[in-house]
């Protein structure tokens, strides 16, 4: 939550305490050079004995609680039939309301089944926005295509829209009348959108986009990975939801999907994924491909120990102290940089603080990722790991031409419960500095890349060699670190 101070400031106020620790420690700038070379100038590569501050993710690496701790310590660990999953599926009923789930290894092995089982050649699939994993399902597994609906304001890195993460309504209708609704095996809602910077969407938007998926008999399915930082954000910012709970407003929002998956790495624990449906129909469809592709469906690829800390997890990421978190400090940070002058994503989402590399360095065109540059150049001046969501992050074409990105975001994860204000102090000082140097960042180009998702282990160098030049003046002014 957040806490007003007497002198009317409002801080991020964690409403937990640190019985656990682990030490990190923060490399001279020349070492920091030193691996951001050795890894290609991609964070995804850099080994984390080099990194200070983590904020590559919040996926993974999440702190857990007491309660989860212990219940991993009671688990039945059972190929078919284990009290564990029920626990789980109970959960399930009561957090979300349905009825029928199955565990998935995480988030994407629930997108390649749902793709398997209803993407099909030359279909296209309407979503508020994709993601990564999402769109090379759909595409790849379900040989559909992915379509952006969104609204226009979505891609303004600054304003105050409430919603950012919202459908526009007006072209899904055209969408399905152009395409037939025969051919739009499902349309996905993202809970918040990730690569549009943690944006949630509203109560209202989701039930109009189930009105319209409803009247044309088209599934929704609902990615409901970050579920509980889009209800904390309706909560504060729809009217009519202000006096609801976290807890109501997910079920409400379940109430709405035909299809409820979710990354387990983010909400709920460290580990995991899930379907889950009310529709026989649906479960049956899917169900069978558990075996095949995830293991027997009582622990879809999962161990029973996460499958435990997912089943207490669910039922804590409705804690408004829980599900406010990381959206308490993502705010915090972002209202820091702003009221300085540097170009953060606003408002404020559900998922990390972005920076708008096309604001940040303009001088760096899109055929040089300026998105890469800069989360590059802000290891080297500070030791954070962040993560390049643009360029970089999209698939080339057919013709293998990039695709630029809509958005050129530098993110900066706030994993829940693991960091604090004064780290947070840091990072803003750090990329306040970068920001006064930015006209020595310049471009980067790939050496190797993989045919596929890219930037997870592509390798690329800096133009120019710029990482000396930004070492040497970090060094200059600020010293080793
Ligand atoms: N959907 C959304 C909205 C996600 O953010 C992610 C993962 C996935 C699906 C895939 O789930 O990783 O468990 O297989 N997002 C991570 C991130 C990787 O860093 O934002 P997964």
């Amino acid at each position: 939550m957040s806490m007003r101070l007497t002198n009317g400031k409002e801080i991020p106020i964690e409403m937990h305490k640190t019985r656990m620790v682990q030490k990190i420690v923060l490399e001279p700038v020349e070492q920091r050079l030193k691996a951001i070379g050795e890894a290609g100038y991609n964070t995804f590569q850099l080994k984390t004995k080099d990194v200070f501050l983590d904020m590559l993710t919040d996926s993974g690496v999440n702190a857990m609680s007491d309660n989860q701790f212990a219940a991993m310590m009671k688990v039945d660990d059972a190929y078919a039939g284990s009290m564990t999953f029920y626990d789980f599926a109970d959960s399930v009923r009561d957090i979300l309301g349905y009825k029928y789930v199955m565990n998935t290894h995480q988030g994407r092995a629930a997108e390649h089944l749902i793709s398997k089982v209803f993407a099909k050649k030359d279909a296209v699939v309407p979503t508020n926005y994709h993601f990564t994993t999402t769109k090379v399902h759909i595409e790849l597994t379900g040989e559909s295509k992915c379509l952006e609906i969104y609204a226009d304001e979505a891609l303004k890195t600054t304003s105050t829209h409430p919603f950012k993460g919202n459908m526009d309504i007006q072209k899904l209708k055209n969408t399905i009348k152009k395409n037939g609704r025969e051919n739009i095996p499902f349309a996905r809602m993202e809970a918040t959108t990730n690569l549009l910077g943690g944006q949630p969407f509203s109560m209202k938007n989701l039930k109009e986009v189930k009105e319209v998926c409803r009247e044309n008999r088209i599934p929704l399915v609902l990615d409901g990975s970050l579920i509980c930082e889009n209800a904390y954000l309706i909560r504060q910012r729809e009217k009519g939801y202000e006096d609801k709970t976290v807890a109501e407003i997910v079920k409400e929002m379940c109430s709405l999907a035909d299809i409820f998956y979710m990354s387990g790495r983010k909400n709920t624990s460290v580990r995991g994924g899930c379907i889950a449906t009310n529709s026989k129909k649906y479960f049956e469809m899917i169900q069978p491909l558990l075996p095949v592709y995830e293991g027997f469906y009582t622990y879809g690829g999962m161990s029973q120990r996460e499958v435990a800390a997912m089943a207490v997890g669910m039922r804590e990421m409705v804690d408004p102290d829980v599900a406010g978190c990381s959206v308490e400090q993502i705010k915090y940070f972002v209202n820091k940089l702003c009221e300085i002058g540097i170009p953060a994503l606003t408002p404020p989402g559900g998922l990390a603080c972005h920076l708008d590399a096309k604001k940040f360095v303009p001088q760096i065109p899109q055929s040089e990722y300026p998105a890469g540059a800069l989360t590059a150049a802000l290891y080297i001046a500070s030791g954070i790991r962040s993560m390049e969501r643009g360029t970089i992050s999209m698939e080339r074409d057919k013709d293998g031409k990039d695709v630029y990105a809509d958005l050129e975001l530098c993110r900066i994860a706030l994993p829940r419960r693991v960091y604090s204000i004064s780290h947070i102090e840091y990072a803003v000082d750090r990329i306040q500095w970068l920001y006064k140097h930015r006209e020595l960042i310049k471009g980067l180009k790939f050496v190797w890349e993989p045919p596929v998702l890219r930037f997870f282990i592509g390798k690329l160098e800096a133009i120019d060699d710029w990482g000396q030049d930004l070492a040497d003046a970090f060094k200059k002014e600020v010293g080793d670190r």
